[in-house]
């Protein structure tokens, strides 16, 4: 077993899954003004360390991916990526600049961040990182995404991938299709098919060791302005017979992002998906938004109150994992 399975594994293995705390300082800032709360350094913080600090952190949460600003953060005298490690947890980072829009095109987008990659990945190892993350960003229409933008973003997120690996830290690959707009979950999963593809071929050229990534990728849904909704079933299996054609199978695992679905949808959505699991891959979560919206909410009422949020949190994260496991039900929801 390679160094980069072994650590890709332990972030993932017996349930376990990734908690997204990378959004950028204007993403977290809209998150923050939407329940009142003034958006300063102080108070990202604040919010993200209630998280890491949580009991669940130890036995839910295999890794953390942060944002540039707060892997280097201190709180009282302790650095945030040590914080993470000392409940049991792995640092992460995310790398990427941001997608951009694409020359010539009015909507679609490139993701950026390749110049001086290898230098600013020196700097987050040092700091304790030990995987990082990337997201190439895709809209669906009837001409969307196009060629064009299925190779700019697969090329980038495996050069992105050579290098980490290259720096002793594991890849997340994170190739999201949008949920936004009104098409089936049949056009989701032709195009979902379509860039996971392609992503591997260009991470097979750049010679990636693909026992040492976890890819990202969006569950198979209907558009959220769909009038065809599926039922959770159909969600799970068609996401795993996407995933079963397009992903070799040397890749130990899989890890959602919730895209927008509600915390529930997503945790049930995830249930279903290990329930009939056919395949070798592990199939777990990293959410950003579905795991911190009912805590962000509870928090935002009273800042102080750092033991009713984390316990809002650690309900999510327990939730999550046992959905990760094929063992979540509505009845053990409600408890
Ligand atoms: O890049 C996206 C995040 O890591 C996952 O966020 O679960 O809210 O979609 P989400």
């Amino acid at each position: 077993m390679s160094e980069l399975n072994n650590i890709a594994l332990q972030i993932i293995s017996d349930g376990k899954g990734i908690l997204a705390a990378d959004e950028s300082t204007g993403t977290m800032s809209k998150r923050l003004e939407n329940v009142g709360i003034e958006s300063s350094a102080q108070n990202r913080l604040s919010f993200r360390e209630t998280l890491f600090t949580a009991d669940s952190m130890s036995n839910c949460i295999g890794g953390v991916i942060l944002y540039d600003e707060t892997i280097n953060q201190k709180s009282k005298n302790k650095k945030i990526p040590e914080i993470i490690s000392d409940q049991g947890s792995f640092p992460g980072i995310k790398v990427d600049t941001g997608a951009k829009t694409i020359a010539g095109s009015e909507e679609e987008k490139v993701t950026e961040g390749l110049d001086g990659l290898r230098e600013r990945l020196k700097i987050y190892s040092d700091l304790g990182a030990k995987f990082t993350k990337w997201r190439g960003v895709y809209i669906i229409s009837n001409e969307y995404p196009s060629k064009l933008a299925i190779h700019s973003n697969s090329h980038a997120l495996a050069r992105y991938a050579a290098l980490v690996q290259e720096a002793n830290m594991v890849p997340i690959i994170e190739p999201e299709v949008l949920m936004d707009g009104e098409h089936s979950a049949k056009e989701c999963y032709n195009k979902t098919s379509d860039v996971i593809k392609k992503c591997f071929e260009e991470l097979i050229l750049n010679k990636v060791d693909l026992t040492g990534i976890i890819l990202k990728p969006n569950m198979i849904l209907a558009g959220n302005k769909s009038k065809k909704k599926i039922s959770g079933e159909e969600v799970a299996k068609l996401t795993i017979e996407c995933l079963k054609k397009s992903v070799p199978k040397e890749v130990p695992g899989i890890a959602f992002l919730s895209g927008g679905q509600s915390e529930i949808e997503a945790t049930e959505n995830l249930h279903l998906i290990n329930k009939f699991n056919t395949t070798k891959f592990i199939m777990t979560y990293s959410y950003g938004r579905a795991l911190q919206q009912g805590a962000l909410k509870h928090w935002s009422k009273d800042l102080k109150d750092i033991e009713g949020t984390q316990k809002i949190f650690n309900h999510r994260a327990q939730m999550n994992t046992l959905a990760a496991q094929g063992k979540w039900s509505k009845e053990i929801e409600k408890k």
